[in-house]
Parts: structure tokens; C-alpha cells; sequence
């Protein structure tokens, strides 16, 4: 294929994502206006437009670049996404801020992040460590999810909710339960404090 012609390939692509990640603002933002202003102000679509780059770059082994990209990205929007996260087609970051998409995360079509979701691990190890979240799938406000599992298609996480565990698809989830799973005390009942308690560096 020519330059020109491969030139032109790509910049049809870029302006056929653009135009759905538009839409898909407006079909579940009711406060989006026109395109002009969701070009200019949406954080969730500056993050996915360099997201496609630097995961792009990431690809072709240019890893140092993707991450200066992916970094860049973050300081403009508040929104951090490795470069070798996949993220599938019509994706919405609603507000934006405070969101984290670890690594090993995959991400169907047509999922809604608000801000402040953490699609993280809890394992030092390599290797797959971070959720997939499967189409359709809705993480409110603040929500945390935590781990190698999946989330099933259309399964909605209420905002503040702690996942660690897999979900079936159509499930709404809230709540999080936090519970004791380990008492550092010495006989005196003083704390000893560890060096690090968190993540766990558990062999799988
Ligand atoms: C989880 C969610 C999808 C559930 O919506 P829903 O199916 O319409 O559920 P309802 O609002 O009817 O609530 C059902 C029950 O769950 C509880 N509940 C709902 N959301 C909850 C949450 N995030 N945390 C804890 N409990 C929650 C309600 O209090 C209600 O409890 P009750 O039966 O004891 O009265 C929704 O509440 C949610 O959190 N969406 C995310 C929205 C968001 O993050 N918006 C950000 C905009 S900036």
C-alpha cells in the first residue's frame, strides 16, 4: 500500500471513531449539547483519541513513546489508561477524573465509566491482573474493580461498589463490604505496622 494511500486509510478511520465516540456521548450524556462543544470539553474523548495512539505505539514495540503518550494524557485529563489496555468501540468516560485502566484490561463495546473507577489488580505478579468488563457494562462514580475476572455483559457496578469477584452478566452490584482478614496486633495489643500491605503479592 502507498503512503498517500495509507495515509488517507488511517485518517478515514480516526474520523469514523470520532464521529461514534460522539454519538455514543450524545445516546447517554443528556447534558452534551453539540459536537463542537463534546470535542472541545469531554475529557473521556481526549483520553480515548490518545488512548488509540499510544495503545497503537504500544503494538508496534514503540512502548517508550506509548507511555509519554498514555502520561501526557493523564496530565491533560485526569484519566490514566496503560497503552496496552484494549478498550472496544463507542467507549464513554463520562467527567473523567480519577480514572485508572490497569495494563491487563480489556473492555468490551459500548461501556460507560464514570469518574473516579479503578479497573485494577491486587497482585504484583505478571500477567493478566486487571478485569475484563464485557459489552454494555455500566462502573458508576468511584467504583473499584478489582482483579483478573470478568464482568459480564450489560452487568451494572453502582457507584462506590468494591468488586472482587467475577459477575454475571445483567447483575447490578453495590455495596462494599469491608472486613477484617487479618489482625496485627503483638500481645500487648500494639500495632505492627508492616512494611507494605498492599497489593498482595500472592502467587496465583
Ligand atoms: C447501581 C445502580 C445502577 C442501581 O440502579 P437501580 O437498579 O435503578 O437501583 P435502585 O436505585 O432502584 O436501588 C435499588 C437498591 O439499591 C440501593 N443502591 C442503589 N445504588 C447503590 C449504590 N451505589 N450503593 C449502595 N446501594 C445502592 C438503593 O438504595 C436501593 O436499596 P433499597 O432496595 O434498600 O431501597 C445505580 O444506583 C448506580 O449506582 N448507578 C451509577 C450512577 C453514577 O455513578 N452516576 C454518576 C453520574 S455523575
Amino acid at each position: 500500500m502507498s503512503l498517500p494511500t495509507a495515509l488517507f486509510k488511517s485518517l478515514s478511520r480516526i474520523k469514523k471513531d470520532l464521529k461514534e465516540d460522539i454519538d455514543a456521548v450524545f445516546n447517554r450524556d443528556p447534558a452534551a449539547r453539540n459536537s463542537l462543544e463534546v470535542i472541545l470539553t469531554y475529557p473521556g474523548i481526549h483520553a480515548l483519541v490518545l488512548h488509540r495512539g499510544a495503545h497503537y505505539l504500544w503494538q508496534n514495540e514503540q512502548k517508550l513513546a506509548a507511555r509519554v503518550i498514555s502520561y501526557g494524557s493523564r496530565i491533560i485529563t485526569g484519566i490514566e489508561i496503560h497503552p496496552a489496555a484494549k478498550i472496544g468501540r463507542r467507549f464513554f468516560i463520562d467527567h473523567g477524573m480519577g480514572i485508572v485502566i490497569g495494563e491487563t484490561a480489556e473492555i468490551g463495546n459500548d461501556v460507560t465509566l464514570y469518574h473516579g473507577v479503578t479497573l485494577g489488580g491486587v497482585s504484583w505478579n505478571n500477567g493478566k491482573r486487571h478485569p475484563t468488563l464485557e459489552d454494555g457494562v455500566i462502573v458508576g462514580a468511584g467504583a473499584k474493580v478489582l482483579g483478573p475476572f470478568t464482568v459480564g455483559k450489560g452487568a451494572k457496578i453502582g457507584s462506590n461498589a468494591v468488586v472482587v469477584k467475577a459477575v454475571p452478566a445483567g447483575a447490578t452490584m453495590v455495596g462494599s463490604a469491608a472486613r477484617m482478614i487479618s489482625d496485627h496486633h503483638d500481645e500487648k495489643g500494639n500495632p505492627i505496622v508492616k512494611k507494605s500491605m498492599m497489593p498482595s503479592n500472592k502467587k496465583k
